[in-house]
């Protein structure tokens, strides 16, 4: 059948010519926005079951059009559906394919709405599942990292600032830091869910319907918590989808700041951990090699999802009420980021969870570059009661002497100490090590082991 013909059966009643093929090109969305057949098949089946409680329809012409819309469905499951890019969208294929299988009432399934609201609402559904995944997927990823956290809690390993030695952390601890940045990405995702779970479906084009319709019907159906309150703002807002690209966007953040790491700990200059086969690729010419490459994608991932983002909020911006076809280019961008961000929860969990932290590198590492000088400076404050600036001090031509004769802090013998402050005694080599040091941080939320377990019983609880 003739492409044109398919698109002036559905809006073509003024219109004497066909669409130029560019026009057909720029204006056509079938080949991306295909990924909401099964929204907008739910959202189709709710209207018309809600066009027939109202008496808009029959029960007749509801019953068929929504038996239709299965069949629909499951030949577009079913792969070879034969898209048009005449109909444009998912919208007018569905109901063209709707009408070739069961005539007349086809036609009727689109009283009291427009592609304005029925394209909101699919996207919303859409959008709404993607949520609900990325969650799912934060929950497994936070299990994994909750699993390390719990196995090393008091495996000691140097904590970082600048990316210099900063003082000795452990990897409960460090693993324990991205449980809570993934927490509040779950809190995101949660809090955009419940703010985009309003229904639009019903505003029709942008004014509302002189139908009987009941949108409160519409939305039960559909699981949203109540119609949304103006039929404008329901066809011409997209803040469900930017929310949900700015949580992507920080979550995707979180976890390439974790894939930096295990590139920079698997280097053989860390040596911190052992990277799995299964997430790493070797070389084509240098043998030796294996290469953390799921962790660098990871890393790179923001780099769309932030793209996306920033895409949309330019889509929007300025923007006047109430549709424009702008609005068509909000699909592609959430499509990607949202695929690009389920996949680097999964390949962060699959890394997570067959990481392999080497305690010895960890430890030595832990101990070096003066990580317990601050343990020295509060042993000066606790025991000699210096004011904290003098142990500073102190502590800091201590670092100094170490420094020249190529030792670390525990290495300096007693009387070089004393030569620093005359009051230090034997006992501050007690505060030195690396494990003395952990051990002693038991300020809540700090690194002290049993701080780190009593944190991993917190969030098993809490993940239920
Ligand atoms: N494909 C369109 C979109 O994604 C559907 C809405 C079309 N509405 C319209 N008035 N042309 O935005």
């Amino acid at each position: 059948m003739d492409d044109n013909r398919d698109a002036n059966t559905m809006w073509g009643g003024r219109f004497a010519a066909g669409p130029d093929a560019v026009m057909e090109a720029i204006n056509a969305s079938i080949d991306f926005d295909r990924r909401l057949a099964a929204q907008d098949v739910e959202a189709s089946r709710a209207h018309a079951a809600m066009l027939a409680a109202t008496g808009v329809i029959t029960d007749s012409d509801a019953r068929a059009i929504r038996e239709g819309l299965l069949t629909v469905l499951s030949e577009i499951e079913a792969g070879g559906f034969p898209f048009s890019k005449a109909l444009e969208d998912i919208h007018m294929n569905v109901e063209s394919r709707l009408k070739a299988l069961i005539g007349e009432p086809a036609g009727r399934l689109h009283t009291a709405r427009s592609r304005n609201d029925q394209v909101a609402t699919d996207f919303r559904l859409w959008v709404r599942g993607q949520a609900d995944a990325a969650i799912a997927g934060i929950e497994t990823l936070m299990r994994a990292l909750l699993g390390q956290a719990e196995a090393g809690a008091d495996m000691v390993m140097p904590g970082f600032t600048h990316l210099q030695v900063a003082q000795p952390v452990t990897w409960g601890h460090h693993m324990l830091a991205y449980v809570e940045m993934l927490a509040r990405d779950r809190g995101r995702f949660a809090d955009a869910r419940a703010r985009m779970n309003e229904s639009p479906l019903g505003a029709a084009a942008l004014a509302g319907t002189s139908f009987p319709i009941d949108r409160h019907m519409t939305a039960a159906a559909l699981a949203f918590d109540r119609p949304m309150g103006n039929s404008i703002d329901a066809v011409s807002d997209r803040d469900f989808a930017l929310e949900f690209l700015a949580a992507a966007a920080i979550c995707a953040v979180h976890l390439s700041r974790l894939a930096e790491e295990l590139v920079i700990w698997s280097t053989a200059q860390f040596r911190f951990v052992t990277l799995s086969d299964r997430f790493s690729t070797g070389s084509s010419i240098m043998p030796q090699k294996k290469n953390p490459d799921a962790a660098e994608l990871i890393r790179a991932k923001p780099g769309r999802i932030i793209g996306a983002l920033v895409a949309l909020l330019t889509i929007m911006k300025g923007l006047p009420l109430a549709y424009s076809k702008d609005m068509q280019e909000d699909k592609e961008q959430v499509f990607d980021a949202a695929d690009a961000l389920m996949l680097a929860l999964a390949a962060m969990d699959g890394m997570v969870r067959d990481l392999k932290p080497r305690p010895e590198a960890l430890r030595a590492a832990a101990a070096s570059g003066f990580s317990t000088a601050t343990d020295l400076a509060d042993w000066l404050v606790r025991r000699l009661g210096l004011p904290f600036r003098d142990a500073h001090h102190v502590t800091g031509a201590l670092v100094k002497t170490a420094e020249a004769a190529g030792a670390d802090l525990p290495e300096l013998d007693l009387a070089a100490m004393q030569a620093a402050h005359p009051g230090i005694t034997a006992e501050v080599y007690e505060v030195l090590g690396v494990d003395n040091s952990v051990a002693s941080r038991t300020s809540y939320g700090g690194t002290a082991p049993a701080q780190v377990r009593a944190q991993v019983a917190r969030w098993r609880e809490a993940l239920g």
